[in-house]
């Protein structure tokens, strides 16, 4: 592991991910932690350097999340952005007030000392602003509305207004990087290589001649996470890949090819009878996808009680979803439910998640240098209770044939685009046709298909009109079910990027 580490104080902004993905992005471990970590966590864990997140509080009011008042005085470097930069200004004595109007969007950004820096265009999101800096800071950038950097260079306190880590400030990147590199000091030793190596001997040390149990679903995180441990001790692994029935076109069969050289065991559990008939009957979303959990859950305890003692369980938990469940209890939209959720009837004396400290794209570098096909590593998001939730009413074998094939057909003709999850939906709604010359009353089927960054806001894609017609004459011409078809225009929100 490298030795040095940026830590990242989350003060509720939605782009903390993003920032320790840039400063990872730059060679630099990075890690994210609550905004209340006190002063004596912060010298145990001895960071080169802190970043203060942005949120949607505002300093002055009582209830604003602040940091520990002594983090200013360890000596080490931080950057404040946004609310950070607030929230230092604030604690160290300086003033900060309603604007006299927020900025929000691309903003021209104007640097007062740096002569080498030019004007620039930065992403801001702000309604107050730092209004009197506290002693020994100066102002080194403004826009017409507020003081967009600042810096106390003695104390290693830098500030800034606008977001650095995301694309929409020019050059943003490269402030993080001056941040990093000369206030720092850092040596951008961290290396993707090192970390495979290290999880490698890890896991070899834990596991000895052990045997792992993985529940594989075919999805990057648990795909790459087997590739790791195959890897690391051959042929002590064992997956199950439950296959509920609720997988696309051909989908069971590839997971099963792309492992089948592995030094694994892979065991295949067609369960899609006994999900099926779970689902009778059952037509409310977040019934189905309790019961599709639960059942999961059911087959592979049942499975890996034949299997006999196995002392280790692997997950595929990558970084995000340690960062997301740590984070604030945010209403349930839809319960979502992970293939390869944690069984709770087995014991094991220990569980292994050797992606656990990577953000996705890390992940998918790692199974690139595993060897896994590109596919696999590139694969879109897919649900866990997969094409159930995909038809609106009750699950029969009947529509999960019509939605497989139209799954298929859309695959092929969107395949190459740069979109970020594409699929067909099943509505429960039938209208009247002409096929031939006969009155048709068929079903009507959804195109679904989105671009979004990180799927917890996306827009629906601005597909041509020659392409929906190709899809939708190649739709109701093969399955002769579907009269009709119609493209979802609705962004997330108000919808979510799922029908269920
Ligand atoms: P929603 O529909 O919540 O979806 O806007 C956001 C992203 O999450 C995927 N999704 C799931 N992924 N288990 C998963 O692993 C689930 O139960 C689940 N439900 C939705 C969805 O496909 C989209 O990429």
């Amino acid at each position: 592991m490298s030795a040095e580490k940026i830590l990242v104080l989350d003060f509720g902004g939605q782009y903390k991910e993003l920032i320790a993905r840039a400063v990872r992005g730059l060679s630099v471990y990075s890690e994210i932690r609550s905004g209340d970590i006190s002063a004596q966590e912060i010298k145990r864990l001895s960071p080169i350097g802190i970043i203060l997140t942005g949120g949607p509080n505002r300093v002055y009011e009582p209830t604003a999340p602040l940091c520990d008042p002594e983090i200013f005085t360890l000596g080490i470097p931080i950057l404040g952005i946004c609310y950070g930069m607030q929230m230092m200004c604030h604690m160290l004595g300086g003033e900060v007030m309603p604007g006299k109007c927020g900025e929000y969007g691309r903003v021209m950004v104007t640097p007062i000392l740096e002569s080498t820096y030019q004007p620039f265009l930065g992403l801001m999101s702000h309604t107050d602003v730092v209004a009197v800096l506290p002693s020994g800071f100066i102002a080194t950038a403004h826009t017409e509305n507020c003081i967009a950097a600042c810096k106390n260079a003695e104390k290693k306190l830098y500030g800034v207004q606008f977001h650095p880590e995301s694309e929409h400030t020019e050059g943003g990147i490269s402030h993080i990087g001056h941040f990093l590199f000369d206030v720092c000091g850092a040596s951008a030793d961290y290396k993707l290589d090192d970390y495979l190596e290290n999880q490698i001997l890890a896991i070899r040390k834990k596991v000895g001649d052990e045997k792992i149990l993985l529940g594989l679903s075919g999805g990057v995180d648990s795909s790459v996470c087997a590739a790791i441990l195959s890897h690391a001790v051959p042929n002590q692994l064992v997956c199950i890949f439950v296959d509920h029935g609720f997988m696309r076109q051909n989908e069971g069969d590839e997971i099963e090819k792309s492992f089948a050289n592995q030094n694994l065991k892979l065991i295949r559990i067609n369960a899609a009878d006994r999900f099926l008939a779970k689902l009778r009957g059952v037509t409310e979303p977040e019934a189905k996808r309790k019961i599709i959990g639960e059942e999961f859950i059911r087959v592979f305890e049942e499975e890996a009680a034949k299997l006999g003692a196995i002392p280790f369980l692997a997950q595929g938990t990558i970084y995000p979803d340690i960062v997301e469940s740590g984070g604030s209890h945010g209403a349930t939209i839809k319960s979502h439910h992970n293939v390869g959720g944690l069984p709770e009837n087995l014991s094991f004396t220990e569980i292994i998640e050797p992606l656990s400290s990577l953000f996705k794209d890390e992940v998918r570098i790692i199974g690139e240098k595993l060897g896994l096909p590109p596919a696999l590593i590139n694969r879109q998001p897919f649900p866990g209770p997969g094409l159930a939730i995909r038809i609106m009413g009750e699950v029969t074998e009947e529509k999960l044939e019509i939605l497989r094939t139209s799954d298929a057909i859309l695959r092929e003709e969107l395949d190459g685009m740069a979109l970020n999850q594409y699929f067909t939906v099943l509505t429960d709604t039938y209208s009247v046709g002409v096929k031939g010359d006969y009155r048709t009353y068929d079903r009507v089927l959804a195109i679904r298909a989105v671009t979004t960054n990180d799927f917890m806001t996306c827009e629906f894609a601005q597909i041509s009109y020659k392409i929906l017609a190709k899809l939708s004459s190649r739709i109701t011409g093969e399955i002769s079910s579907v009269s009709r078809v119609v493209y979802d225009i609705t962004s997330k929100p108000p919808a979510t990027v799922e029908w269920e």
